[in-house]
């Protein structure tokens, strides 16, 4: 038969990109990041969505490029239409209906959360259905049963913060700049986990809570500089590698947990968080222990992207699952 190529496109917070993907084999995955929020310690909506409009057409032209295809082959578009920054989510959806209108293609809405679990599905090696995603990033924190690219649950969440959110509050309670994740993540790499003990919420069934860290964290930090104003500096390893194992203890005690209960033994991770060194590692450690299949999508389809709404795309454009021209984006959706 025919081959089947989609041209997707990913602008939900601050990250404009672009892909194209052939019978589910990514081709090309560009993605533009927004440096314009770094001064202001978090991500600026109507900053974002200026940028994605001045981004889009170049990025969208970039990945057609590094794909080596012509626009007249593209079978479809698909589009993040939810969850994120409205504004955002307009620029990429607007240009994404504007070129299925041109070509007259069929248009493919795409949830930014199941994109973000079915990255897992874009190297050869695939996880088996069911499988359980946790997902964790900038805004959500989840644990997902995958039955099949078109029918996933969510069976625990976050009822505060998100662990990307923990990752980024705790850093800027230590002074370190936006996006602070990726710099605890560093550091940490230098550190000695065990110094500090952060406590570990209990929290009933597989949902999670990160406001206590963040709390204690900062009484930690008050506490200590009280007398040594030096403290976070001195220590800014073992506080980072501290902070980042109870994270991690945290997300994977829940998994086990969620694991345990519904006996599935293919396990993924997903979303930003899941670049973590750490977090990596003990997952993977923790697959080997219970002898789980474990599966982490390779760095560039772990932060926002593209590659993993083309994929979402394809598996949507296989079974039919098409969105009107007048399709429209949300800030908030349910599955
Ligand atoms: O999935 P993502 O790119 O965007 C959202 O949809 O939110 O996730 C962004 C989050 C940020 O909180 C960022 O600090 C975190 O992922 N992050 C990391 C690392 N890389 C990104 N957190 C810890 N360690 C990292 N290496
Ligand atoms: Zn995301």
């Amino acid at each position: 038969g025919k081959d089947i190529i989609i041209l997707a496109i990913e602008s939900s917070c601050d990250e404009t990109s672009a892909s194209v993907c052939k019978d589910g084999k990514i081709l090309s995955n560009f993605i533009a990041n927004q440096k314009v929020h770094e001064k202001y310690g978090g991500v600026v909506p109507e900053l974002a969505s200026r940028a994605h409009m001045q981004n889009i057409v170049p990025v969208v032209d970039v990945a057609i490029q590094q794909a080596q295809i012509q626009l007249s082959q593209i079978d479809a578009i698909a589009f993040t239409y939810a969850p994120g920054l409205i504004g955002s989510l307009l620029v990429g959806s607007q240009f994404a209906k504007s070129i299925a209108l041109a070509l007259n293609k069929p248009l493919i809405a795409v949830h930014h959360m199941q994109a973000h679990v079915l990255a897992n599905m874009i190297e050869e090696r695939k996880p088996d259905f069911p499988f359980l995603c946790l997902t964790v990033s900038g805004g959500h924190t989840q644990i997902v049963i995958v039955n099949s690219p078109h029918d996933m649950h969510v069976i625990g969440e976050t009822l505060d913060d998100a662990a990307g959110e923990a990752f980024d509050k705790s850093a800027k309670l230590l002074g370190l700049p936006y996006p602070g994740g990726p710099l605890i993540d560093k550091y940490a790499q230098q550190g000695n986990g065990n110094r500090f003990s952060f406590p570990e919420p209990q929290i009933e069934g597989l949902n999670f809570s990160f406001s206590g860290l963040k709390t204690s964290i900062l009484y930690f930090i008050q506490e200590n500089t009280k007398n040594n104003p030096e403290f976070i500096q001195e220590n800014l390893e073992d506080i980072c590698a501290s902070i980042q194992q109870r994270i991690i203890s945290i997300l994977l005690n829940k998994l086990k947990k969620a694991a345990v209960q519904t006996g599935c033994k293919h396990l993924c991770i997903a979303g930003g968080v899941s670049a973590n060194s750490g977090l990596r590692k003990a997952f993977q450690e923790l697959g080997e222990k219970y002898n789980w299949q474990t599966y982490i999508p390779s760095f560039q389809y772990c932060t926002d992207n593209a590659g993993m709404i083309a994929i979402t795309g394809y598996y949507k454009y296989l079974a039919g699952e098409f969105s009107p021209y007048s399709q429209s984006a949300s800030a908030r959706a349910e599955w």
